[in-house]
């Protein structure tokens, strides 16, 4: 800091004395005269520091001011680097800003609000921002405005993005996160522009805010890809007329219902997620634009290979008017049992998908009409058995009984075969006269 200061005054006291036109320099000194910076002759503005602890502050007036001529800013591996207010509105030659490897990055209010054309038009040239290996202290609100082509963040810790910090954009052509933390999102972080694709890959959030993009129209491709989030608001994402909707492979600990509020103008693919809680009518809010539907009719939501542990069948609602839905593995992520194949039954049976439940038996996840069959049906089964061991049992019963009901009977019979011809009943204490009897008979054969 001394020394900047002391630098100062003698660019001032160079100025004084030994006046302009001799050295070839403004009276003030500019940021390439900065101890970390230098510009090139393609009029670039170069600052990288080796020393522990530097500083650059980007200005657009006073001494260190940007030259207004300036065509690019690259920065990298200082301590600190902070953008000022309006840094970059009256740069009407910037294409790029460039920061690679910042321990520390500020983004103030209006900072990179560049607007140099009066009129909005595709043709016009917009500024490329980067930022790569660097932690970001904030970004604030209203900071990224304007004629802003592309938009690249990676490999970085966001640490707060404050609402509209990219707001009232024209003719973007991609904003993409690749491998951020972040830390704090605000909510309405992105608000009210267009842009052909929007991405985020990899990386962890832990909370993504209502209105997270809001008003956002993405033209081509919105993607959301490998990244480890633990909370996912309603009413997250707030885009229309996307061609694709890609959301695959990422770790969501809680989707809230209403989450996805977007009108695509294609298929929506939901693939190899895993997901702990997908609470009530979370895809309900993928729609379709009417144009769409009438000329290439429903688009088709895909359901491919997801595990979700924490959901019921209304959790799948979807908009049937301007939807299909394809269910190509959705793994539920509870151990199978007939209750819940019974709970499942009725969307296994319409939608015809591959549901899953986790077979603890074996360990590995079957689908839910093979569990049906091979143990709900088993039960039916034992069911089965009983009731056929059970009748084969009465019948044998029944069967023993008549023998001896038979067998009495017929004694009864030989009882009263040997009663005397005089119609007198006799008793058991007259057997031995039967006996007699009998012998006599056999003796007459
Ligand atoms: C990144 O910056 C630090 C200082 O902040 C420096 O020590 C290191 O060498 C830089 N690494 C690369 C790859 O530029
Ligand atoms: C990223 O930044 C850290 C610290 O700022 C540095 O140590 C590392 O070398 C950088 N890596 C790359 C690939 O620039
Ligand atoms: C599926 O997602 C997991 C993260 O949940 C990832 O590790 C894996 O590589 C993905 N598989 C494929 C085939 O992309
Ligand atoms: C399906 O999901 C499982 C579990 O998340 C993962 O290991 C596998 O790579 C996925 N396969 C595909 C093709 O995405
Ligand atoms: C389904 O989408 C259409 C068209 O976007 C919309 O009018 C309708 O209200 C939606 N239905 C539900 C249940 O959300
Ligand atoms: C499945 O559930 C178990 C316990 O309920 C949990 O430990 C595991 O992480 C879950 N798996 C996935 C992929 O969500």
């Amino acid at each position: 800091m001394l020394s900047m200061r002391w630098v100062i005054w003698w660019n001032i006291l160079i100025a004084l004395y030994a006046p302009g036109p001799s050295i070839g320099q403004t009276a003030t000194p500019t940021i390439c005269e900065d101890e970390s910076c230098r510009c090139d002759s393609f009029t670039r503005v170069i600052c990288s520091c080796t020393k522990e602890l530097e500083e650059v502050t980007l200005r657009p007036q006073g001494a260190y001011r940007i030259p207004p001529m300036t065509t690019g800013i690259s920065i990298e591996g200082c301590h600190s680097v902070t953008f000022l207010q309006n840094t970059i509105r009256s740069l009407i030659q910037l294409r790029t800003v460039e920061l690679k490897n910042i321990s520390n990055i500020m983004i103030r209010e209006r900072a990179l609000d560049w607007s140099p054309f009066s009129r909005d038009s595709e043709m016009n040239p917009g500024i490329r921002l980067t930022i790569e290996n660097s932690t970001v202290s904030e970004i604030a609100s209203h900071s990224i405005q304007g004629r802003i082509n592309e938009v690249l963040i990676s490999n970085s810790r966001i640490i707060n993005l404050r609402p509209f910090a990219f707001s009232s954009l024209t003719g973007v052509k991609s904003v993409e996160f690749i491998n951020n933390d972040f830390i704090n999102i605000d909510i309405q972080t992105f608000k009210k522009f267009t842009t052909s694709n929007f991405i985020i890959r990899g990386g962890t959030i832990h909370n993504l805010p209502s209105r997270f993009l809001s008003d956002v129209e993405v033209t081509n491709l919105f993607r959301l890809d490998g990244v480890k989030i633990k909370y996912l608001s309603s009413l997250t994402f707030l885009v229309t007329a996307p061609k694709r909707i890609l959301i695959e492979n990422n770790v969501i600990d809680t989707i809230e219902g209403d989450c996805f509020h977007m009108v695509s103008r294609g298929p929506i693919t939901f693939r190899n997620n895993s997901v702990t809680v997908l609470n009530k009518g979370a895809l309900l809010g993928f729609s379709v634009q009417r144009e769409v539907i009438a000329v290439m009719g429903r688009q088709e939501l895909l359901i491919d290979n997801n595990t979700i542990t924490n959901l019921t069948p209304a959790a799948l609602v979807y908009n049937q008017t301007v939807l299909t839905m394809r269910v190509d593995g959705l793994n539920l992520n509870n151990s199978c049992t007939c209750e819940l194949a019974e709970e499942w039954h009725d969307i296994y049976n319409k939608q015809g998908g591959i549901i899953n439940c986790w077979y603890e038996l074996e360990g590995y996840f079957i689908s839910l009409p093979t569990f049906v069959s091979i143990r709900c049906g088993t039960f039916k089964q034992t069911f089965w058995i009983f009731v056929a061991v059970g009748f084969l049992f009465i019948v044998l019963a029944a069967g023993i009984a008549i023998f001896f009901i038979v067998r009495k009977e017929n004694e009864k019979k030989k009882k009263l075969q040997i009663v005397l011809p005089d119609g007198k009943t006799y008793k058991e204490t007259e057997f031995h006269v039967i006996v007699e009897r009998a012998e006599l008979l056999t003796t007459d054969l």
